[in-house]
């Protein structure tokens, strides 16, 4: 059986856009559509409720869009879904339980975790990887303005640079990790200068492995699309700018339409 509704992705701004690249990549039969919530970016910072009521919202109005299943493109968002909208009848997967299997699957030592204040301070990614392996060193940084910086848009800024230089100063400090999880969805576009001051080290992008992760989920449920020409469609309460500038930069497949979201 097949089916052509829409995949959904979800983010609190333009990081996800590194998760639909890897869908559009790799899964070209599948419809996508795109919900950035850059008017309230970053949520990495909130308090859980709020988190819970923007993500609420954005579920719904894709819902309404008659999705079939949900992608959390965001790791804030993704670590309150164990406690949160499991009474959805369409699947609603979260980026860090893919990432997490891989880690395992991997049998590493040691991984380091960079990610918002709220992801680091929820512990999700510390559970998820001692649940499958107790004796693995997971070393976290909190970054919490890095996310700010990124979403908008001056990639060349010094500020970036400074930041990342900062935090990877302190993670190496901790425990000299050979593999770190960008475990925010805004790292991997600026992935190139984090590999520019730490060349050694094996920076791991969670956008590929929820990509695989939802592709089988798709297949289980008999659920995959058979578009000849999928569509591509991008809503945001921000600008359609910021949208057009990361496809750029990210030399993904540019998207049919992008729409501004005036009320949300
Ligand atoms: C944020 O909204 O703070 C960043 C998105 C993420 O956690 O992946």
């Amino acid at each position: 059986m097949k089916d052509n509704r829409k995949i959904g992705i979800i983010d609190s701004g333009v990081g996800g856009l590194t998760v639909a690249k890897e869908f559009r990549r790799l899964l070209p039969k599948e419809n996508v559509i795109y919900l950035g919530d850059n008017k309230n970016v970053p949520y990495g910072n909130k308090k859980e409720e709020e988190i819970y009521y923007l993500t609420k919202k954005m579920i719904d109005f894709l819902i309404q869009r008659d999705v079939k299943l949900i992608a959390v493109a965001c790791n804030t968002i993704s670590s309150i879904l164990d406690r949160h909208f499991l009474d959805y009848t369409i699947p609603i997967v979260s980026i860090i339980k893919p990432v997490t299997d891989y880690v395992d699957k991997k049998r590493l030592k040691s991984v380091g975790v960079m990610a918002t204040k709220f992801t680091i301070e929820s512990k999700t990614y510390e559970k998820l990887l001692n649940e499958k392996d107790k004796s693995l060193t997971v070393v976290s940084e909190s970054c919490p303005t890095l996310a700010t910086i990124i979403d908008r848009g001056d990639y060349e800024s010094k500020e970036i640079m400074e930041t990342i230089n900062i935090h990877m100063d302190n993670i190496l400090r901790k425990t000299a990790v050979k593999d770190i999880i960008l475990g925010c969805t805004h790292y991997p576009i600026v992935l190139e200068k984090f590999k520019k001051i730490s060349p050694n080290i094996n920076f791991i992008n969670p956008a590929y492995e929820q990509t695989l992760y939802v592709d089988n989920i798709i297949k289980k449920l008999g659920i995959s699309g058979s578009e000849t020409n999928s569509t591509f469609e991008i809503f945001t309460t921000g600008k359609t700018g910021t949208y057009l500038d990361m496809i750029d930069s990210l030399s993904m497949k540019s998207a049919d339409r992008i729409y501004e979201i005036k009320e949300f």
